[in-house]
């Protein structure tokens, strides 16, 4: 099978390679992966982050342990390792939809027709990705109105999938299309991924991008200067609430305030039918230090309490739009995103 590749994550075969996303934009570094456990340990250190490619990086660990085992590779001795990726970050629900899919191809198979099935589905995995988020692009940029400044929090593009990007992807997309006028990027606290890769990739491609720190956000909407917020989404569930970037929620509260469309843009792997409400959805807590500082360098007292959800929900009441590659669903609730689930699998 041919090497892979896409901005921020590389398949070679026998072994992964991750842009290193911690020390962008600065240093651009791969670092190189051969076991599952290295790509578990690399999603939960944030090595690779963003919901669709975490999925991607965890269906190659699987391979990487596949290949490892050899001829003893089945579901039973790859049990360990399917745990073990999947421990590593709770909210987005992509990474169990991956596993979940390379799993199926373990059920039956053994040894090398199943290292060949399991890499098989993980280049498919990797490859469609990038092609859903043009899909989803092209249903995304009608919503987004004719010639407004648009928010955006956390980092969505490219670096955050096998390529283009959800709600990164609409952006650009309707940059190209001559529709929008400009980007406002939250920096997102704290792992800054508006300020180091969103503000980055939209420079790449001479967008004109605005950082603004979290806290602006409910100033420029007051102020006239935002016509619309689209985020991504880490898991959406049944009735359409939305987990994604801690962060999110307040932004829909201020978009509703402020008479703004609030567009959820993510592939349908991001929806998690099994899931009645936001309420069940586990909300990833990191460590302290996260935000007792700024990479690495501590900046409040070092045994201050610190509360970190890396993420929050959304509820469906507040968002206009969900836009997946299959279309859009305007103002979600469970019979919508339940037609919209049952057109897709028809
Ligand atoms: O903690 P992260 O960087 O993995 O969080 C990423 C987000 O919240 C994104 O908005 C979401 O995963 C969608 S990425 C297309």
């Amino acid at each position: 099978m041919p090497d892979i590749t896409s901005p921020a994550i590389r398949w070679h075969g026998n072994a992964l390679s991750l842009l290193d996303q911690r020390l962008l934009p600065g240093q651009t570094h791969w670092i190189t992966l051969h076991t599952a456990a290295e790509v578990a340990e690399a999603i939960r250190d944030m090595v690779v982050r963003g919901a669709p490619a975490i999925g991607i990086a965890a269906a190659y660990g699987v391979v990487l342990e596949a290949r490892r085992l050899d001829a003893a590779a089945s579901a039973a001795t790859l049990a360990d390792a399917f745990a073990v990726l999947a421990a590593s970050r709770p909210t987005a629900v992509n990474l169990f939809w991956a596993l979940r899919r390379m799993q199926e191809n373990a059920a039956t198979l053994q040894g090398q027709p199943l290292i060949a099935a399991l890499e098989q589905c993980a280049c498919d995995i990797h490859t469609a990705d990038q092609a859903m988020n043009r899909r989803l692009a092209d249903f995304g940029v009608p919503l987004l109105p004719e010639g407004g400044c648009i928010y955006t929090h956390c980092n969505t593009g490219a670096l955050a999938t096998g390529g283009h990007g959800t709600a990164l992807g609409v952006i650009r997309s309707a940059w190209a299309a001559g529709r929008i006028s400009g980007v406002y990027a939250g920096e997102t606290r704290p792992w800054m991924q508006g300020s180091r890769l969103t503000s980055w990739e939209l420079m790449q491609e001479q967008i004109p991008v605005t950082l603004v720190v979290d806290s602006a956000a409910g100033h420029l909407m007051q102020q006239g200067r935002v016509q619309a917020v689209i985020v991504g989404a880490d898991r959406i569930t049944a009735n359409g609430d939305t987990a994604n970037k801690i962060g999110t929620y307040s932004l829909a509260v201020l978009a509703r305030h402020h008479g703004l469309p609030f567009i959820v843009a993510a592939p349908l792997s991001t929806i998690d039918p099994q899931l009645a409400s936001g309420a069940a959805i586990e909300i990833e807590e990191r460590p302290g230090n996260e935000v007792r500082g700024l990479q690495g360098n501590i900046i409040a007292p070092a045994d201050v309490h610190v509360a970190n959800p890396a993420f929050d929900v959304t509820p469906a009441a507040l968002i206009t739009a969900i836009v997946t590659e299959r279309g859009v669903i305007h103002r979600p609730d469970a019979d919508k995103m339940a037609a919209h689930l049952n057109e897709v699998s028809a």
